[in-house]
């Protein structure tokens, strides 16, 4: 994988963005798989900023969710269907039809999750997933001991994602405790996976996921899977990789027409 030492969110987020302007101008309906959580906010500014100047035209491009909450009621504003239309599709100037998420109000949740793997492949697969790292190794809701093969399906959050996120509600008692997620072997089929990690708490997690060994123990060493895996990091975030170094130097010495 690559690894992209930046240095703060906000040149991780410009960074990232540039490389999704550059997807839609050659693939302008490319199938944009967003990552929610606080990190990629950075990402949609930036692109949204593109969209607004004229550099890059989004408005064929699709999106889909990587995971949702199980059972909050329609339009909460923390499910992750809000979240990604308020975040991303307003700001971009989408429309909702370009939009495509599990259903985590269904009656049947299972069927809802083979459905929404079925749908990822019949509208062509992901060109581009975003994806954040959990404090725990998880990429979407893939807790430690996922199957690297796992497919979309429901999880129990582990109690450190429970309160991690509790910040975006009103108790740690309101966090759901089942999600939708993509799974680890589902987002593992997008053509490119592009990880953003920023500030010292995801140094441990980013350091066993791009150094330590493939394991279902951090979900997000499954990365180094595939083909075209790019982890962009923040110093804090890259504080503990030991090759820090060798990443700055390969990464300066890329010819800068490649991207990411
Ligand atoms: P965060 O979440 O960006 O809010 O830290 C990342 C994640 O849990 O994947």
């Amino acid at each position: 994988m690559e690894v992209v030492i930046v240095p703060d969110a906000m040149a991780g987020g410009e960074l990232i963005a540039e490389a999704l302007a550059a997807l839609l101008r050659r693939k302008p309906d490319a199938l944009l798989g967003v990552a929610t959580g606080s990190t990629p906010l950075p990402i949609y500014q930036a692109l949204a900023a593109q969209v607004r100047a004229g550099s890059v035209d989004a408005a064929r491009a699709r999106v889909c969710q990587l995971d949702e909450y199980v059972g909050l009621p329609a339009g909460h504003p923390e499910s992750y269907r809000s979240v990604v239309l308020r975040e991303v599709v307003e700001p971009l100037g989408l429309g909702a039809d370009s939009f495509m998420g599990p259903d985590g109000a269904a009656e049947d949740v299972q069927a809802a999750c083979e459905a929404y793997d079925r749908a990822l492949r019949e509208a062509g697969g992901v060109d581009l997933q975003l994806l954040g790292i959990g404090t725990d190794g998880h990429i979407g809701f893939n807790e430690p001991c996922s199957s690297l093969a796992s497919r979309t399906r429901i999880k129990t959050l582990t109690q450190q994602t429970r309160k991690d996120n509790a910040r975006f509600f009103d108790s740690l008692d309101e966090v759901p405790h089942h999600v939708i997620t993509q799974g680890i072997g589902t987002i593992l089929e997008a053509r490119h996976l592009v990880l953003l990690a920023t500030g010292a708490g995801k140094a441990d997690a980013v350091a066993r996921a791009v150094e330590g060994p493939l394991t279902a123990l951090v979900p997000a060493s499954a990365l180094q899977l595939h083909p075209h895996a790019t982890v962009v990091v923040d110093e804090a975030a890259a504080s503990r990789l030991k090759l820090a170094d060798y990443f700055r130097a390969t990464y300066a010495a890329k010819p800068h027409w490649q991207g990411l």
